[in-house]
């Protein structure tokens, strides 16, 4: 482990948001960690942080068994910043009361300032809040005074500055508090003297020594997909354990153009990594053939991936871990998804349907992490921007874009409209503006006229979404120019093609992809 001069520790109570939290504090360029909220006071003195921010949490700490840090924690002279669960467990700690008013508080509320407190500086009454809690604050302990209220919560933070002690009521960590990074960065800047000097550099230091350690002289197998994650992974586990590290890419003939010799360019002839490269083209054309049922495609191309990826896998000989490109978003995704009734709308598929003699320990270097710290992460590691930047792509790649039945020419075709829209993207300069970019292949034909001569042939359609997070999302507004200079190209340039869709659907109703 490495040690960090300055850090910031954030107990997690359970909250969704800890990780924010956590995201916000690297933003102010100072290293922190998340633990949980019964950590012993001896291993949090050992770490000798500079600040403790209570996390909030789902529990009501009027309920017996709700969460509590140890007590210890509050007399180890550290700042503390308690926020919403946070807020009520260091009241109740020190002595003060919670109680479940009549009106529970959700969504907007307007900052009422009192007095002129460090917390708040920069942040002037009426800035909006993002509140959401059943119980408040209603007698402090003593030593505290009340520093901000809203319409319906008159105690809404509250500091004792002897005993560096401070808690809000609302959520600064989410965007939808105003100046919410502000007061964060207040903590740890002014309240807890943190020098701002972390940074991306210092996030693969640790990560390696991680990695070093937990790998020690063993194997690591990665699936090299050519995103952003996969790519990022590989690149970290190859500064971290070099030659113990083998990855590898299936070229599953459902890829873009290029992007085969793209991998190998970057990652076996510029980073030298072990790269095993199994072209499995035909055997997934093979599988395919015939099939035009979304869900049937695939289930197809999971198992054949699955299939090729063990065989590669056995061929490379023992190996102790598989390494996930697993964001922070997933990690919730997969918590929320498990934990309630969602509906498989599409179902994506990974490696976790390995069989027994090949379940490896995951590595999963970027679980604690947001997609665009991954995408700073991969320039600090040396990643070109053409991957590091790259939209996603969905793993059946071109098979669920080549709607209706897939061939080789087919797919040649859909390759050759895609690299024309992306490249007219990119040309225009509008790649970074967009979520996500992609052309589909109808399986339709229409009729055209091309010089005097009347065509049947194929149509595509281009799309292009703005989104967050691809849960919902919109199509994207392009100057009427680029789309023109796209649908001339593809016409002239591409055999086969004869009409060119632009589609307007949001999601929802639509999804991104077409299947
Ligand atoms: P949809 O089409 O569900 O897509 O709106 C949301 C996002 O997920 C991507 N996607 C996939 N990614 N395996 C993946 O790795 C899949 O099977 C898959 N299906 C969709 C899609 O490209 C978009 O970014």
């Amino acid at each position: 482990m490495i040690d960090h001069e300055q850090m910031i520790i954030v107990l997690d109570f359970g909250a969704q948001y800890s990780q924010l939290i956590a995201r916000r504090v690297r933003e102010c360029h100072v290293y922190s960690q998340i633990l949980p909220f019964n950590t012993p006071v001896e291993q949090i003195r050992a770490l000798r942080p500079d600040g403790i921010i209570f996390s909030g949490g789902p529990a009501s700490v009027r309920a017996e068994g709700s969460p509590r840090p140890e007590q210890g924690i509050l007399e180890l002279g550290i700042p503390v910043l308690g926020i919403c669960y946070g807020l009520q467990v260091l009241s109740v700690m020190l002595g003060g009361s919670v109680e479940r008013p009549e009106r529970r508080e959700y969504g907007h509320a307007a900052l009422e300032k009192i007095g002129e407190s460090a917390l708040f500086r920069e942040i002037p009454t009426g800035t909006h809040l993002w509140m959401s809690h059943g119980d408040s604050v209603q007698v402090m302990p003593d030593g505290f005074s009340c520093i901000a209220s809203t319409g319906n919560c008159p105690i809404t933070a509250i500091e004792d500055t002897a005993r560096g002690m401070y808690g809000v009521q609302f959520h600064p960590e989410v965007v939808h508090t105003e100046h919410g990074s502000v007061l964060i960065s207040n903590f740890v800047h002014t309240i807890c003297g943190c020098t701002p000097s972390w940074s991306m550099g210092s996030f693969v230091d640790t990560a390696v020594a991680d990695i070093q350690q937990k790998v020690g002289d063993r194997t690591v197998l990665c699936g090299l997909s050519g995103g952003v994650d996969s790519s990022v992974v590989a690149a970290l586990l190859h500064k971290a354990i070099g030659d113990q590290l083998v990855c590898v890419f299936v070229n599953n003939g459902l890829l873009r153009k290029g992007e085969a010799d793209l991998v190998i360019k970057v990652f076996r002839d510029h980073f030298h990594i072990r790269l095993q490269y199994a072209d499995a083209e035909q055997r997934f054309l093979s599988a395919l053939e015939g099939v035009s049922e979304p869900e049937a495609k695939r289930k197809i191309i999971g198992r054949e991936f699955i299939e090729v990826f063990e065989q590669e896998a056995r061929a490379i000989g023992h190996v102790d871990f598989l390494a996930q490109g697993t964001l922070y978003p997933d990690v919730i995704e997969s918590i929320s998804a498990n934990g309630g009734p969602s509906a498989t709308i599409k179902s994506h598929h990974n490696v976790g349907g390995l069989p027994e003699d090949l379940r490896f320990e995951l590595i999963e270097p970027l679980r604690e992490l947001f997609k665009d710290e991954v995408r700073i992460l991969g320039r600090e590691l040396g990643l070109p921007e053409d991957i590091v930047n790259r939209h996603p792509f969905p793993g059946p790649g071109l098979g669920i874009r080549c709607i209706g039945e897939i061939t080789k020419e087919r797919l040649d075709t859909l390759r050759d409209v895609d690299a024309i829209f992306i490249e007219e993207i990119r040309n225009a300069d509008l790649y970074g503006d967009i979520w996500q970019a992609l052309a589909c292949l109808l399986p339709v034909k229409s009729v055209g006229v091309q010089g005097d001569e009347r065509t049947y042939e194929e149509v595509c359609s281009l799309r292009a979404v703005t989104s967050e997070d691809a849960m919902t999302a919109d199509w994207f507004r392009f100057p009427p120019e680029v789309l023109q200079q796209a649908s001339n190209r593809i016409c002239n340039e591409v055999a086969h093609v004869n009409r060119v869709l632009y589609d307007i659907t949001s999601k929802p109703p639509g999804t991104v992809e077409w299947e």
